[in-house]
């Protein structure tokens, strides 16, 4: 029987170099994507998707993402008052009840593996989700609720995944694929960031995993991988080495990568777009500006 998948990690102690100066002391987490910062987008993505645990894996300064996620009562009492009811919905929508919420923190950036096993002691012995806030993929059906589907369909390990082009390989997790449905995609290996003539496939993954709870094993050994960083990939390879079922699938919408400047900025755009409120006066705008 398929133990069902109640919490969900987000990593959020990385440093964000790429987008300096900005997070130098703002986190990565908390740029605005329209007018929601991408930890929300998170957020709520898993709560659609069935998550009722939620566990922040954050490091100094990175306090405003707790507060971000706290009551705030005068706030509330003074949009109450002023009857700003669809701006007191908005900031609702963050809460996260009393009890849910977990942080613990990751005291040095030693890889994205080495932030997931820092919060071993909350997942304990269960399956759970992963969601980099960083990633965000736009779709009517949120991308972790479709996975979820998938979990509860074939249960074993899910990643979400997308064709790349060959050049970019060597920034990504590439799956060596046994077989491929053309939706889903059943591995027999995954590599963190191969170089292009080294890839086994052009499938890569992105920020949305639904693992289960033997990785924290695996990530215990802490072996530095590429880029000497203790890296996730190494585990899920080591899992499927091990036996674990472990499948890639292809999920609907399109995905940005926020951590990047280029992919930040288009996702502003395309959700912009998606707006009842912006759309029209973005998309004439934007005409106006590009002539
Ligand atoms: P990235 O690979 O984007 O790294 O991490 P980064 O440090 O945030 O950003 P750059 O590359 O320096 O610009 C992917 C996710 O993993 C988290 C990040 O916070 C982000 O959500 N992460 C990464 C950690 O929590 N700890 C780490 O040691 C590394």
């Amino acid at each position: 029987m398929k133990k069902p998948v109640r919490k969900a990690v987000f990593p959020v102690a990385g440093l964000g170099t790429r987008f300096l100066p900005q997070t130098k002391t703002m986190p990565k987490e908390m740029l605005p994507l329209v007018d929601k910062p991408l930890i929300q987008y998170a957020v709520e993505e898993a709560r659609a998707a069935g998550i009722e645990e939620f566990v922040f894996v954050t490091s100094r300064g990175k306090d405003v993402l707790e507060d971000h996620f706290d009551q705030h009562p005068e706030l509330y009492d003074t949009l109450e008052e002023k009857g700003k009811k669809e701006s007191l919905a908005a900031v609702q929508a963050a809460d996260i009840p009393s009890g849910h919420l977990y942080f613990t923190r990751q005291h040095q950036p030693l890889g994205l593996g080495h932030a997931i096993w820092c919060a071993r002691h909350v997942i304990g012995d269960e399956p759970f989700a992963i969601l980099l806030p960083d990633d965000v993929v736009l779709n009517g059906v949120p991308c972790l609720k479709q996975m979820m589907e998938v979990y509860n369909e074939i249960g074993g390990n899910v990643v979400a995944v997308t064709e790349v082009p060959r050049e970019h390989t060597n920034r990504y997790g590439i799956l060596d694929v046994a077989n491929d449905d053309g939706r889903l995609a059943k591995m027999k290996g995954v590599v963190e960031k191969p170089a292009p003539d080294k890839a086994p496939s052009t499938l890569s993954i992105i920020g949305r995993y639904i693992v289960q709870p033997q990785v924290l094993d695996f990530l215990e050994q802490k072996v530095v991988g590429a880029g000497g960083e203790i890296q996730l990939t190494d585990a899920l390879q080591k899992m499927i080495a091990a036996g674990q079922d472990f499948h890639g699938y292809r999920y609907q919408g399109t995905r940005y990568d926020c951590g990047d400047k280029l992919g930040f900025l288009m996702a502003n755009v395309a959700f912009g777009l998606e707006r009842s409120d912006l759309g029209t006066n973005l998309r004439s705008e934007l005409k106006k500006l590009l002539g």
